[in-house]
């Protein structure tokens, strides 16, 4: 069984969110349980690239409209990976810095799909497998299944993964002449509200839909930014399948960014050591609970009432505790964010932008991470900060539901909230004060206990192993 992923991110060769983590991981995985698992993204200018050897394996050309072009296929030379890397190049299009955030990404990513179904009719040996991620290669399905030229792949089967359906690729229709030939009586598959969805074109033709976790497929039925109707039709071929994590690039026992190691056994006298050495380097006193967030500054991840939750719990724990903020996003937020540093110094510590070594000592140093997300498909946060023994304060939502248990609960280990509001926020926020300060044993325990959970890729690839059997 051969299986290609598809995507617009994979760590570690471009990544912007959670979606780059997992295209990242789960193939090395796969191919340990011995499914072939490789990736293809496209050919963006980044570190990555310039840092490794490529070889050329193919060359074509493929039309977006009446703009014929010639793209290339390269594949990371060495398998330090665990899983063949590809790239697809398309000058004027793929050859930039960034992954998204261009007036013309439309045309970028119907570009890439359309050249990757060519790519793949091109091979002698296919792919049993096309495994789409998000929207960027939603059209995958519609395209390998319903335009005539491509017929020849029309019985591979495809399968969609949703990691945020609050982004869907839409546009307008009189763009349409961008994709490939199809009957014009298909039309309703591609269209939702009048405009062309990638997103729900995905849902309609892949032979499976999986999002990241069961509560969000089970949300999305209700709210998932308009395709409500869609999800709730197409619930039959729908299923959740829990993320998991690297736990081998996620290991506080080996972790090169973090200076001092630990784990489970060892936590309770080492983490408390790691605290010290990162308030000292951040300004912040280390006997006082330090609380992190880490991720996009934007309004599904509630970043928006972060700030006025920040002053209003340090004024009503009279300065008791600490806030250390790692992210970047929506321009005003990040100013308050900013500001909030240099109005309250002695508790308030930040990182605009991204920091990888700098978010792993913050993990590794923290006692509660905050995670109070409207939306959270999976959510990786939460499973990287128990890893490193950080206990997680989130919002009852999507994967953040289906990963951690109230410690009101039996056997609960978290702090959960109904509300993305600054009252629920500053409450749960007491709740873990309380504990730290009134409750120091119990607090011990449950770090231990969340470090020995096992969120492992291991876990989950038998889940994906079972759709793809049934699909073959
Ligand atoms: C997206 C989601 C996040 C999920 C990740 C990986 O970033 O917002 O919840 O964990 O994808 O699937």
């Amino acid at each position: 069984m051969h299986v290609l992923h598809i995507s617009a991110e994979c760590y570690p060769m471009a990544k912007v969110g959670g979606l780059a983590d997992v295209v990242g991981a789960l193939p090395k995985y796969q191919n340990k349980k011995n499914i072939l698992a490789s990736v293809l993204v496209p050919m963006y200018r980044t570190k990555f690239l310039y840092d490794n050897e490529w070889e050329l394996v193919h060359k074509g050309n493929a039309n977006l409209a009446d703009w014929f072009f010639e793209y290339s296929i390269i594949k990371l030379k060495t398998n330090k990976l665990g899983y063949d890397l590809y790239l697809l190049d398309i000058n004027g299009l793929l050859d930039r810095e960034n992954v998204y955030g261009y007036t013309d990404d439309i045309e970028r990513f119907v570009a890439f799909q359309v050249a990757t179904c060519n790519w793949v009719c091109s091979m002698e040996t296919k792919p049993s497998i096309l495994h789409c991620h998000d929207h960027q290669t939603a059209l995958i399905p519609f395209i390998s299944k319903h335009c005539a030229y491509y017929n020849q792949l029309s019985h591979i089967p495809t399968i969609l993964t949703i990691h945020n359906a609050q982004y869907q690729g839409n546009f307008s229709w009189e763009k349409s002449v961008l994709l490939p030939n199809w009957d014009s009586w298909r039309h309703g598959l591609l269209d939702w509200h009048k405009q062309i969805n990638s997103l729900a074109a995905g849902i309609r033709c892949a032979d499976f839909v999986t999002t990241v976790s069961n509560s969000y497929l089970y949300e999305m039925r209700v709210h998932s930014n308009g395709l409500e109707k869609l999800f709730e039709y197409e619930k039959g071929k729908c299923y959740g399948i829990l993320n998991g994590i690297d736990i081998d690039e996620w290991n506080p026992d080996s972790d090169k960014y973090i200076p001092a190691h630990f784990n489970k056994d060892t936590v309770n006298k080492k983490k408390p050591k790691m605290k010290a050495a990162f308030c000292n380097e951040i300004g912040l006193d280390a006997n006082k609970p330090l609380f992190i967030f880490i991720g996009r500054f934007v309004h599904e991840k509630a970043a928006d009432i972060l700030v006025e939750s920040i002053i209003s719990s340090l004024y009503s724990t009279n300065f008791s505790i600490n806030f250390y903020i790692l992210g970047s996003g929506t321009t005003y937020i990040e100013n308050d964010i900013r500001n909030t540093c240099q109005q309250f110094p002695n508790n308030v510590g930040c990182w605009i932008g991204y920091n990888e070594s700098m978010g792993r000592k913050a993990y590794a140093a923290a006692d509660y991470l905050l995670m109070p997300s409207r939306v959270e498909p999976c959510g990786l946060n939460q499973l990287y900060a128990m890893r490193y023994g950080t206990i997680p304060l989130v919002r009852d939502t999507g994967g953040l539901k289906d990963t951690v248990v109230d410690v009101a609960d039996i056997d609960g280990f978290g702090f959960k909230f109904n509300h993305a509001s600054v009252s629920d926020i500053v409450y749960t926020i007491h709740r873990a004060t309380g504990m730290y300060y009134n409750d120091p044993n119990i607090f011990r325990e449950i770090r231990k206990k969340i470090m020995g959970i096992d969120h492992s890729w291991e876990s989950v690839v038998e889940a994906y192993n079972q759709l793809y059997k049934k699909l073959l």
